[in-house]
């Protein structure tokens, strides 16, 4: 597991090239980028809402993902909610969609482009591999899309 320290460090660098990136597809550039930035990610992308289900947009990943999907889900919850969603273990979850059983954890958060719905969702292959560090990080991450 990555010390806090490590994660900080990571997150620090990461948001310096999201920041300085030209690409202007923020959303290809911030998945792949996170993916690669964290070996036990398996998959990190965004969900966008398109009226009753979520599809998938732009992600990184070791598997093709669901998609659509419905909102019983993390991801449809954490929208529905209006709330992030840290998972320490997927299988506690009523409702969880499996598009990989490697997954163990998983965040989402969710947010608005001009009105439309959209959620990050990362998955990783431990359990309880997100804590509030990744939370700050992403929040500060997808305010510069
Ligand atoms: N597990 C999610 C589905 C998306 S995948 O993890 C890529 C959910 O329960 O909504």
């Amino acid at each position: 597991m990555l010390s806090s320290k490590n994660k900080e460090k990571i997150y620090i660098k990461c948001i310096e090239s999201v920041k300085s990136t030209s690409e202007s597809n923020k959303l290809k550039f911030i998945s792949k980028l996170l993916f690669e930035s964290f070996d036990s990610w398996i998959f990190c992308g965004f969900y966008v809402q398109e009226n009753d289900k979520l599809l998938v947009s732009e992600y990184s990943a070791n598997k093709i993902p669901c998609s659509p999907i419905e909102f019983n889900g993390v991801c449809g919850t954490a929208i529905l909610k209006n709330k992030i969603l840290n998972i320490g273990d997927v299988n506690t979850f009523q409702g969880h969609i499996v598009c990989d059983n490697n997954s163990k954890s998983e965040l989402c958060i969710p947010f608005d482009i001009e009105g439309i719905k959209y959620v990050l969702d990362i998955d990783s292959n431990i359990y309880d591999a997100f804590c509030e560090i990744d939370e700050k990080y992403l929040v500060k991450i997808i305010k510069e899309i």
